[in-house]
């Protein structure tokens, strides 16, 4: 799978659109302006604000002025005068290219800081403070991310290229009917036998992943200003879409037995949503309680609120046996059910897919799908009908369960690298644990270690939206093999033992 570095091919079509920046430049050119300064003033402003970036080539003084209509030795001058001030270098044989004049995009604090200073919205600043996590990380630890070099990918494509094929013309129009019909069939079949759900095919909506569909039932379901109930610790992507949509987020705490609905506080008790991984809290890894799962029912009926189901990641579960979903606890003939289950593909296949579901209540199916249409349009129905096809013929069933074997062994790896002191929680199921430490210096202490070794070590207490935090870390050991999973368990076990 490319990675975020691979090189952009550079060609004739980034040319084009610096031929078309130039002819937007030149339209807005004032009188006492020349041509060859317009064009010199244009591209020297993009090379130092980084929007061309040192090594990326332009096109040619001959190709400038063809496509412009401009003499040559206008053209010549401009980038003749970059040239001499070093913004432009020349490969011989090779054309022109920006040279590389030390800019360097902004990243972390002070991408925080510029974020201000550009105007963002508070909301739009609130949602950057939850999007902090290490995206593009690879290797041991990085939580939340599959073996993806274990994915079937010859099986995959196989699946793909037959359906491109064979639905060539069918399925390119806008999609509206809440997911292609096959995969919606699919879905219902494995959530209402494996996970206990009740609904029929038609109430589900197929999303971009889960996060998509937190943010439309935030959307649809909330107002601004009202309260939704967030795990604490708990998961910062629902944390962002509920942020995005105008809510208060009131963080319930989250003890052994899961989020404790007694320990909301009195100004927070009338949640409109409520957000809970009951199966696999999200970090610690506890199980909500039963006696728990029909108090939040309760309060939800009482207050009119909507609880927000989110089993990311059930179908991994290798001691304890899991519980059936918070959905099917209750009756879904009634309309009245208050649990919207949501469920995603980016653990069981891969998170750049960006396939997950809802399973609606009957009396949102409609309202639901129409906004969604409306406002994020639907997905991929070829890639979805692959996706049924994987799911039908076995494929994903198989793939499941060769991925539980193999997490199972490479959590019991990273146990046994990590030793006996190691005070682990969770790992009853899904892809990380949660290893306790006594402070935060230590966690503070570990992390910074942690990165000059090429390891991406994630705070417990980045979790939490409230002191005190609880000083940890997040261990994810799914997409990390043994030899890197023993690597770094050695090397943390050698830190914690200082
Ligand atoms: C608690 C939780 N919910 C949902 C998701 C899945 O998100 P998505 O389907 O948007 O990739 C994740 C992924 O990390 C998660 O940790």
């Amino acid at each position: 799978m490319p990675d975020s570095k691979e090189p952009v091919r550079r060609g004739a079509s980034t040319d084009t659109w610096i031929v078309d920046g130039l002819r937007l430049a030149l339209a807005r050119r004032e009188a006492d302006t020349t041509l060859a300064r317009c064009l010199y003033d244009a591209l020297r402003g993009w090379i130092q604000s980084g929007e061309l970036a040192a090594g990326r080539s332009l096109p040619s003084s001959r190709r400038i002025a063809r496509e412009l209509g401009i003499g040559r030795n206008t053209a010549l001058a401009a980038l003749d005068h970059l040239g001499a001030e070093g913004f432009v270098d020349t490969r011989p044989g090779a054309g022109l290219y920006v040279a590389d004049i030390g800019f360097r995009r902004p990243t972390g604090a002070a991408a925080d800081r510029t974020s201000r200073s550009v105007g963002l919205s508070r909301r739009g600043q609130t949602l950057l403070a939850y999007s902090r996590g290490g995206q593009g990380n690879r290797g041991a630890f990085v939580p939340g991310v599959p073996a993806l070099d274990a994915f079937p990918w010859a099986a995959w494509q196989r699946v793909l290229r037959r359906h491109r094929t064979r639905q060539r013309g069918r399925w390119l129009d806008y999609g509206a009917e809440g997911g292609h019909p096959a995969l919606k069939a699919a879905i219902a079949d494995y959530v209402t036998i494996a996970r206990n759900v009740r609904c029929r095919a038609d109430q589900i909506l197929i999303t971009h992943g889960a996060q998509h569909a937190f943010d439309l039932i935030a959307r649809m379901l909330s107002d601004p200003g009202d309260t939704v109930w967030v795990e604490e610790p708990g998961y910062a992507g629902a944390r962002a879409a509920f942020t995005a949509a105008g809510l208060s987020l009131a963080p319930v705490t989250v003890d052994a037995h899961g989020l404790d609905p007694a320990a909301a506080k009195p100004e927070s008790a009338r949640p409109k949503l409520i957000h809970l991984t009951p199966s696999n809290q999200f970090p610690m890894g506890v199980t909500l309680t039963m006696s728990r799962r029909q108090a939040l029912l309760d309060l939800a009926r009482r207050h009119g609120a909507w609880i927000i189901e989110d089993d990311y990641d059930s179908e991994f579960r290798y001691s304890s046996a899991p519980l059936s979903s918070l959905q099917g606890l209750t009756d879904a003939g009634d309309g009245g059910a208050p649990v919207l289950y949501v469920g995603t593909f980016s653990k069981t296949l891969y998170p750049g897919l960006r396939l997950g579901y809802v399973v609606l209540p009957p009396s949102l199916v409609a309202p639901m799908r129409r906004a969604n249409v409306r406002q994020f349009r639907e997905g991929d129905y070829i890639v979805q009908a692959a996706l049924a096809a994987f799911m039908h013929e076995g494929s994903y069933a198989k793939h499941v369960a060769r991925m539980r074997r193999l997490y199972r062994q490479r959590q019991a790896r990273l146990r046994e690298a990590l030793g006996p002191a190691a005070e682990l929680m969770g790992g009853d199921a899904g892809l990380h644990v949660v290893l306790r430490l006594a402070s935060q210096d230590a966690e503070r202490r570990l992390i910074e270690a942690a990165a000059t070794q090429g390891i991406a070590l994630v705070p417990l207490s980045g979790y939490y939206a409230e002191a005190p935090a609880m000083p940890g870390l997040v261990l994810g050991y799914a997409n990390a093999d043994e030899t890197e999973i023993d690597r770094a368990g050695c090397w943390l076990r050698r830190e914690l033992m200082g």
